[in-house]
């Protein structure tokens, strides 16, 4: 089976969140099953510096306007495609906003013309290949099943949209929809029309063969309007179309016997060499005394429940804990954080910013990592945790309630707990996970065998890539 996987990031070229370890991960992780993946990436100026003697495979004088070439490289050991279209992609700033942080005003337009080379290239319209199945990541790549299907190319490509993450849907001003090229009876419920404005992630999901959320909770809590965000209705109407299979890790990245952005490497059996992070962090954050160190690596937002914790941090403090936390995100979040610190020297110490090292350093050296999500689709830090003994404190919640054992009675006793989940996000449920997980702290023989059992559970992927294989195998008849 061939695919064609398209999406705004993959790491390691260009990653702002998990969605760039999944679609790095995803050719790997199919190899092994008969899928043979390319992965169709915007130009970005940092991609397209990373990618050396790139060849030229095609050429557009005008795709949706502007002029763009296709260059073709390598992600690992898999071919990689590029969309140079520097109208498009040539700008400093993230991938979607300014370096003000303000989104682009062409979004659309960048989105539409990476799906529109996605379809053509998939279904063979353009290029000498034609791709099996068109694999296409959250509202980036939204249109892509679109054009796939108002190009009448559909019957011999098949589509599968993969939601990372319903809350960003990609709408924009209906008056942008002759632009996209479409027909004119793509306007409408039956395409892209969505609440009167054009909607890119909804015109996937209407469009596509095959719908998978990244957690089998999250494709459950997305029929129902408190996850769906208004597109509940479709999701309900697409029926057993949704599924939910879960995100890997990639143990080529994430694994702590190996890791090289680790101060010290270790492994379940050799638990007592995990200290020498723990005494990095400290060093790092200018942590002293004793108690569990929290840590927080996430993006600053209300979806992470950030607000909550940053209203707690002087009781985390006041209980006995410590807290190491990396993140950017909201400016008054950002504050709050820094306000906290300043209050604790010595107990909270923070780096706002972006930082993939010390990302890795702080699973590898603190205790607990807390991830307050008010919904989570899959979430990969609590794999990253349980993988490297940084015990996961979650919020019961899509792929955190999938993942993560909580540390009741019954599992204690059965000796398979791996970390504490609470229910709903308020300051009284995380103020009773972060005791109940201070408390847990407290007892070192019952601490390490939860330690033990989160990095014993198998959460590579083996399991998903072979699920991914069998949607695609399944629609291909
Ligand atoms: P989301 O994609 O919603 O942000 P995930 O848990 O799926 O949440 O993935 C987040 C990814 O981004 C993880 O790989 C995590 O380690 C990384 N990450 C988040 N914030 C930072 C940061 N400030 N510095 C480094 N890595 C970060
Ligand atoms: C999104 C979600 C996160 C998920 C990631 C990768 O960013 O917020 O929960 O893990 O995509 O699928």
């Amino acid at each position: 089976i061939r695919a064609l996987s398209v999406a705004s990031e993959a790491y390691p070229l260009v990653k702002t969140g998990g969605l760039a370890d999944v679609v790095g991960a995803l050719p790997d992780a199919l190899a092994p099953h008969g899928v043979a993946t390319t992965t169709l990436l915007p130009g970005y100026p940092k991609v397209l510096a990373q990618m050396g003697d790139a060849q030229v495979v095609h050429h557009w004088p005008a795709l949706l306007g502007v002029e763009a070439r296709l260059l073709a490289g390598s992600l690992g050991e898999h071919p990689l495609w590029v969309l140079d279209a520097p109208a498009l992609f040539a700008r400093d700033g993230s991938p979607y906003a300014d370096a003000s942080g303000r989104d682009w005003d062409d979004n659309w337009r960048r989105f539409a013309g990476l799906s529109r080379a996605a379809a053509d290239l998939a279904s063979g319209a353009i290029g000498n290949q034609r791709f099996d199945v068109l694999h296409a990541h959250d509202w980036q790549a939204g249109l892509a099943p679109a054009y796939l299907r108002f190009g009448g190319n559909a019957q011999d490509t098949k589509s599968v949209a993969t939601i990372h993450n319903i809350a960003f849907q990609g709408s924009f001003d209906a008056g942008v929809f002759p632009a996209l090229e479409l027909p004119p009876h793509a306007w409408g419920i039956e395409g892209v029309e969505y609440y009167g404005a054009v909607g890119l992630l909804k015109a996937g999901l209407w469009a596509a063969d095959a719908i998978t959320t990244v957690s089998p909770t999250c494709a459950e809590e997305i029929r129902r309007p408190e996850f769906g965000m208004g597109l509940e209705g479709l999701i309900a109407a697409r029926g057993a179309r949704v599924t939910g299979i879960l995100n890997g890790i990639d143990p080529a990245v994430w694994n702590p016997a190996t890791d090289p952005l680790l101060a010290a490497r270790y492994s379940a059996d050799k638990l007592e060499a995990r200290s020498a992070n723990t005494r990095a962090v400290e060093e790092r954050f200018g942590l002293n005394g004793e108690g569990p160190i929290f840590t927080v690596v996430s993006r600053l937002t209300w979806q992470k429940g950030m607000d909550v914790l940053a209203s707690l941090l002087d009781d985390l403090v006041a209980m006995g804990g410590r807290l190491a936390m990396l993140g950017s995100g909201d400016a008054a979040l950002e504050h709050a954080f820094r306000a906290a610190a300043d209050r604790h020297p010595g107990r909270i110490g923070v780096e706002i910013g972006y930082d993939e090292p010390l990302s890795h350093l702080l699973q590898g050296g603190a205790d607990a990592i807390l991830i307050p999500s008010r919904f989570e689709p899959c979430g990969l830090t609590q794999l990253y945790g349980l993988a490297y003994g940084c015990v996961p404190v979650v919020a019961r919640t899509g792929g955190l309630a999938d993942t993560v054992i909580d540390a009741n009675v019954a599992a204690l006793d059965a000796g398979v707990a791996t970390g504490v989940q609470f229910d709903g996000v308020t300051p009284q449920a995380l103020r009773g996970a972060i005791a109940r997980t201070i408390a847990l702290h407290g007892d070192r023989t019952r601490w390490r065998q939860m330690q033990r059992r989160g990095m014993a559970a198998d959460f590579s992927w083996g399991n998903s890539g072979a699920k991914y294989a069998a949607l695609y195998k399944g629609l291909l008849g």
